[in-house]
């Protein structure tokens, strides 16, 4: 069993990927740390707290992230793909003295300091609340077995521009610094998440069924995407799960991804790339070692993807 700990910006796909950590039983998800990106930092906080009241897991801790990037600017956030609430249809019934101005981000250094060297980070949205809890106790974060980030785009174009996925591109300065710094880090990049599709068919299988309030809300969050990405990317045959993928890198299913080695950079101080990931995959370059290497997904076996998808979400746990 691993211990994960979720760094997110819970809007759709992230809830996708609380859900399915709530319910692998190979997963024990010790803490949550839920920050801006498509919503606001309060809404993130919130839709966790509600995700977690109704799987009855009120008993894990959620820490508040980051309310905007290093860069000091105001976040841009994205209603259109998540719904206003960040739920799509879902309007959570929370009320606000439980997710309105918390700061409690030691309880993520004792959730380390208590599991050394135990700890899985899966960092799901922008990388600030990641660099931040680096910046502020790197002995602590040495104490963190692997990191796991959804991010870039190497071989591919972008989401939120032409170059640059949307994680990267709403904290380039972060992202950087996490792709430079964080050791034992494997990132698994919109090479990979893109392809990571539940299908409309595959979404109502799961709705059929569907025996508790947590799986109820699959399907309409699922809709609310499908219906976006029919309109962005017409034809398109289901919601690519971006960071229920990168969760699942973590649980090294066999035969989920093929990996390479690289060193990475993201751009931070350009006008026209910012977020941009960058490796070297040029013809003749090759796996590096060493502390600044990073693992990077670039292959997805679909058929894995999508049968141990519906293992998890299915079973009644
Ligand atoms: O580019 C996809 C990523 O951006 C996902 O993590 C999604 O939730 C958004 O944050
Ligand atoms: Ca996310």
């Amino acid at each position: 069993m691993k211990k994960i700990i979720l760094f997110a910006d819970t809007g759709i796909d992230d809830s996708i990927a609380l859900t399915y950590a709530l319910k692998n039983p190979e997963v024990d998800l010790i803490g949550v740390v839920s920050g801006y990106g498509n919503i606001d930092r309060e809404k993130a906080y919130r839709n966790v707290e509600y995700l977690l009241e109704l799987a009855g897991r009120t008993d894990i801790p959620v820490i508040a992230g980051a309310t905007r990037p290093l860069s000091g600017e105001e976040p841009a956030f994205f209603p259109e793909i998540h719904g206003i609430e960040g739920l799509g249809p879902i309007n959570p019934p929370i009320p606000e003295e439980r997710y309105a101005n918390r700061t409690n981000f030691s309880k993520l250094f004792n959730l380390i300091k208590n599991n050394r060297n135990e700890v899985t980070i899966v960092n799901v949205g922008r990388c600030t609340s990641l660099a931040i809890a680096h910046y502020l106790s790197p002995e602590v974060m040495e104490d963190v077995k692997e990191t796991y980030v959804m991010g870039g785009a190497f071989m591919e174009p972008g989401n939120a521009t032409e170059v640059a996925e949307a994680n990267f591109y709403g904290d380039p300065i972060a992202a950087n610094f996490v792709c430079q710094n964080v050791i034992n880090l494997t990132i698994i990049p919109l090479d990979v998440t893109r392809d990571a599709l539940l299908t409309p068919g595959v979404v109502n299988l799961i709705d059929t069924r569907s025996d508790s309030s947590l799986e109820e809300i699959i399907k309409p969050i699922l809709d609310f995407y499908y219906e976006y990405y029919q309109q962005e990317e017409p034809g398109i045959p289901g919601t690519p799960q971006h960071d229920l993928a990168a969760l699942m890198a973590a649980l090294d299913i066999d035969g989920l991804y093929e990996y390479k080695k690289r060193e990475v950079k993201v751009e931070y101080q350009g006008k026209i790339a910012d977020g941009k990931s960058i490796a070297d995959f040029r013809p003749g370059s090759s796996n590096c070692f060493g502390p600044n290497c990073t693992r990077i997904a670039l292959k997805i076996n679909q058929d894995v993807f999508v049968s141990n998808v519906l293992e998890i979400l299915t079973n009644h746990r």
